[in-house]
């Protein structure tokens, strides 16, 4: 693992990390899953963060063996009909749910001006930052819809860094997902992981929750790595 000093800049990851909004997700997926006759577990849960919509659509289909069932347009419709019911989920959304301890830590590390992008497979990250007031912090986001691969590819922790003009090993991601932890750390950056360690155990640094992520803690973890 690269020493503290190293880093100039920190790639978020939004849903479950910044805000519980990977909950809304969960739900409004669920809500498909169960007009299709796919049966929701929490495995499927767990491999559903961080994905994309396709992706994830994708997955829940074949989790019930119905892969071959749909035309692509027909597949059209149920992800934006999953949209639609996510967007009534967020229309609430204020700074009120954003996850312990994320608003002053993303406020604090932008007084030490460290660079902060942002590097979500979600097309509503943009609204979703606005809502938690957050946007200002961040320098510059990964638009989704420009990737070539969702995670666990690295291409958007990769492109996180380069955005802000710094190399991989200069950034550390952050990440709830264990598809994003993989892009974290083939992108090559410090992967913290937030969440359940035997879930999330690829990453460099595991922190049970977000109100544990403080620059001081971070540093005193890059000194005992857990990978
Ligand atoms: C990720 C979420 O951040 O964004 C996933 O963890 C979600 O659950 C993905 O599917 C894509 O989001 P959206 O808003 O573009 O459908
Ligand atoms: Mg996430």
């Amino acid at each position: 693992m690269v020493d503290f000093e190293q880093i100039k800049g920190f790639v978020f990851d939004l849903d479950g990390v910044i805000a519980n909004t990977s909950a809304y997700h969960a739900k409004a997926w669920h809500q498909l899953a169960d007009e299709l006759g796919v049966e929701w577990t929490d495995d499927l849960a767990n491999q559903l963060k961080g994905v994309s919509r396709m992706d994830s659509l994708n997955l829940i289909l074949k989790s019930g063996g119905k892969e071959n069932d749909y035309t692509e347009d027909e597949k059209k419709k149920f992800a934006a009909e999953k949209n639609d019911n996510y967007l009534k989920l967020l229309e609430t959304l204020d700074s009120s749910e954003i996850l312990p301890g994320m608003g002053e830590f993303i406020k604090d590390i932008s007084e030490r001006h460290y660079l902060i992008s942002l590097a979500s497979s979600s097309k509503n990250s943009p609204r979703v930052l606005e809502k938690l007031n957050l946007a200002k912090y961040f320098n510059e986001r990964v638009d989704p819809a420009t990737l070539k691969h969702g995670k666990p590819d690295p291409e958007i922790y990769r492109r996180g860094a380069e955005i802000l003009n710094l190399k991989p090993e200069e950034c550390i991601g952050l990440e709830d997902a264990i598809a994003g932890v993989k892009s974290i750390n083939g992108a090559g950056e410090t992967s913290l992981g937030i969440g359940d360690s035997k879930l999330l155990h690829e990453a460099d640094i595991i922190f049970k929750d977000t109100s544990q992520v403080t620059l001081e803690n971070i540093k005193n973890a890059m000194l005992i790595p857990s990978r």
